[in-house]
């Protein structure tokens, strides 16, 4: 009779969540209930009767003002995805929700994208030149095998970010932050900037800054201080090679994107997808570009990387188990002057009940007094540069931002909406003399 009087009271304030809770509880699960209760009084609003599938298109039209508190509120708690998750929730609070132009078509999930496998072990650099150059130009996605990282490396890096992200919520709180600070280390759950106009992504990230001023490894969590700093030695090794493939590819020198480009600044995001009850209402990670030069992307076995094909259709990625996938990212497809592709992709929430693990790491460019546009050794009077320069204040600007397609891409373009002083008249004529030198 009392549990009864409980539901009832719960019905009406708390809604159908805790309510399907109980439905299907025994005992046990009514002890749960109580620690919910305690242990989430914080987000106890996000759990509220919008936050009910709306599969059926039922769920109410829900204010921008109470989204907006909903985010603060899920913001404060520090528990990230993941603690909705341990919370026992059987349905995504309604800030994942996202746009229905933005969800999965059920055809997508079938489709395979065959991105190519590059053997960096090859005997014939001439040959890895060209699948490098191919591939950057046609997917802008490939993957590498016999790359030189022992497993032993790969797995620890990923199982260190998996103990992260499973630590006591308490410690794990301490390093919860979306703003920049001196520690360069950042954890937080959803994407870098949540706000009531977009749909909430469902994972949680762990941002550590790697060059050219790298974190303290003081800063970065102790259980994954060591495979992280292990992980860095290897993308380094890794990227200069890669860079140097990409600059042959586009018939330069193999210096000569590592001396315009001084990739030093790397970052690095451990990114953890959860279980999601509702994997059809909401991302992992939204559409997106990397505005990186190129990302170094390792994942565990839990499949999610969805690409857009051809720039319409989306596919899914299946890397081959030890193998590292590649993208090239917006500065790249600059700098390359549309020679190499930077590819929209996104990951879907993980409806597995196991969490897909990723560690991406952003190699970006760090000379600070430098500007950076369509390299003149590769732009003629044929093939004249079609974007205007930008500098590191303007990519940070754009970082800063919340994950979009291309926006530097589209923020540099020349076209008929580039106004008249984005124009470089210094680029113009390098790319005229670089032309009467070829
Ligand atoms: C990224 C990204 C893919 C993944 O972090 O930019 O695209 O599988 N990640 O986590
Ligand atoms: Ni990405």
């Amino acid at each position: 009779m009392v549990v009864l009087k409980v539901l009832k009271t719960y019905e009406t304030t708390m809604g159908n969540f805790v309510l399907d809770a109980l439905r299907t509880s025994t005992l046990s699960i009514q002890t749960s209930f109580h620690e919910i209760k305690v242990s989430f009084g914080s987000i106890k609003s996000l759990l509220v009767p919008w936050t009910r599938s709306n599969s059926n298109n039922s769920s109410p039209v829900i204010s921008k003002t109470k989204l907006r508190e909903d985010i603060k509120e899920f913001d404060e708690s520090k528990v990230g995805v993941k603690g909705l998750v341990d919370a026992g929730i059987t349905s995504i609070p309604r800030i994942f929700y996202q746009p229905p132009e933005n969800l999965i078509d059920s055809r997508s999930l079938t489709r395979t994208l065959d991105i190519p496998v590059i053997d960096l072990a090859a005997s014939d650099r001439a040959i890895v030149v060209r699948q490098v150059q191919e591939a950057s130009s046609k997917f802008g996605f490939f993957q590498l095998i016999n790359h030189g990282i022992p497993l032993c490396r790969m797995d620890d890096v990923i199982l260190s970010i998996k103990a992260f992200n499973e630590l006591e919520t308490e410690l794990k709180s301490q390093y919860y932050s979306r703003e920049g600070n001196e520690k360069r280390v950042l954890y937080y759950g959803s994407s870098l900037h949540l706000n009531e106009l977009e749909g909430a992504s469902w994972n949680d990230t762990l941002l550590v800054a790697l060059g050219p001023e790298p974190a303290e490894s003081c800063y970065v969590p102790e259980v994954c201080r060591m495979a992280v700093a292990e992980w860095d030695e290897e993308m380094k090794k890794l990227g200069g090679a890669l860079l140097g493939l990409m600059s042959e590819g586009l018939g330069l020198k193999r210096e000569a994107l590592e001396e315009k480009l001084c990739m030093d600044a790397r970052i690095m995001a451990g990114n953890y997808y959860p279980h999601c009850p509702q994997p059809d209402l909401t991302l992992g990670l939204k559409s997106h570009t990397d505005p990186s030069i190129f990302t170094l992307l390792l994942s565990n076995h839990v499949p999610g990387l969805h690409v857009k094909v051809e720039g319409h259709e989306w596919a899914n990625l299946v890397a081959h188990p030890g193998a590292l996938v590649v993208n090239i990212g917006d500065v790249l497809q600059i700098i390359s002057n549309d020679k190499y592709r930077s590819v929209e992709h996104r990951v879907l929430a993980n409806s597995l009940q196991e969490p897909r693990i990723s560690v991406a790491v952003f190699f970006n460019p760090a000379n600070d007094a430098d500007t950076y546009g369509p390299l003149p050794e590769i732009t003629s009077l044929d093939e004249p540069a079609r974007y205007r320069d930008f500098d590191l204040l303007e990519l940070r600007q754009q970082m800063k931002k919340e994950v979009g397609v291309k926006s530097l891409i589209n923020n540099c373009r020349i076209g008929p909406n580039l106004k008249w002083r984005d124009w470089n008249p210094l680029r113009l004529l390098q790319s005229y003399v670089g032309s009467s030198q070829n």
